[in-house]
């Protein structure tokens, strides 16, 4: 929605943001999105008292306090929408079908992480599923969520949800899981405790040397805003981060054709998989 308040942000200036904004984080925003920018940014050009984008981007960029503005920034122009079990088909076939295979071939810990896990539905929804199969006492597992945004890994900590959180989810895992009190929903400690949370930029590589080897990489739904060759930086590292055999989970409007031919793909009918084979 556009008010008085509305920065309008000149052609160049949205190639300097757009481009500031790409080498941070990998998402691209092209002029289309130009009224994105203006409306998620104007309260922080307002309250920064700036009157143009030329003036937030030179501090931005030359402001001793750019750097971590540049972090606010970021957390301002992204999508976190999220919901619980979204996608479920693939959480399932790894909790029933992927995680038994490889008990049954000795394997007795397991990490899995939830790379651009917003506001943590995605983690938490794996550590429901793993506790409905019964699995923490059969073996041990790291799960980790990661996002680029500090305000939704701080919301994920919390474990505090409404409703819109829930859509889809039936109501006896909800009740199941879930303390409410008044709109909030709060997630029960067991689960809480199941799930550690890092902020971190997939774009980077030292957010790999501190997560170490993976089994399982669930990276949905944030692929379809970087271009080609973030896409392609972020899915070598997710190779380089997987264990022998490991397996990347993307969201169902994205795939790997054009991105790597290191992964096998396996449609395992209810979504897709792609493994990273011994070799
Ligand atoms: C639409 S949400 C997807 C949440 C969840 N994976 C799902 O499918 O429901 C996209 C998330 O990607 C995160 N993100 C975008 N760029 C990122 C980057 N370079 N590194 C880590 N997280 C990033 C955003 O902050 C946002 O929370």
């Amino acid at each position: 929605m556009i008010n008085s308040n509305t920065v309008k942000i000149k052609d160049d200036e949205f190639a300097e943001l757009s481009d500031l904004i790409y080498k941070h984080s990998g998402i691209t925003f092209t002029i289309n999105k130009k009224y994105l920018l203006e409306n998620r940014l104007s309260r922080r050009l307002n309250e920064l008292n700036f009157n143009s984008f030329k003036d937030y981007l030179y501090f931005l960029k030359y402001d001793f306090k750019g750097k971590s503005e540049l972090n606010m920034m970021i957390n301002l122009v992204t999508i976190n929408e999220t919901y619980f079990l979204r996608e479920k088909g693939q959480i399932e076939y790894m909790v029933n079908v992927l995680i038994p295979q490889m008990m049954k071939a000795g394997k007795k810990s397991f990490k899995i992480i939830s790379a651009a896990c917003s506001t943590g539905e995605e983690p938490y929804s794996v550590a429901i599923m793993l506790n409905e199969a019964g699995l923490f006492s059969k073996a041990r597992f790291d799960i980790l969520g990661v996002d680029i945004n500090y305000n939704v890994v701080e919301t994920a900590k919390k474990g505090q949800y409404r409703t819109v959180s829930f859509r889809g989810v039936p109501s006896s895992i909800q009740n199941k899981y879930f303390k409410k009190d008044g709109f909030v929903y709060e997630i029960s400690r067991e689960i809480k405790s199941r799930v550690r949370f890092l902020q971190g930029n997939l774009m980077e590589s030292s957010l790999y040397s501190k997560v170490g080897k993976v089994d399982f990489i669930f990276c949905r739904n944030v692929l379809i805003y970087f271009d080609v060759d973030a896409k392609k930086r972020v899915i070598d590292n997710f190779y380089r981060l997987l264990n022998t055999p490991g397996y990347l989970f993307l969201g169902h409007s994205e795939t790997l054709s054009k991105i790597s031919t290191s992964f096998k793909m396996n449609n395992f009918g209810r979504g897709i998989v792609y493994i990273k084979e011994g070799l």
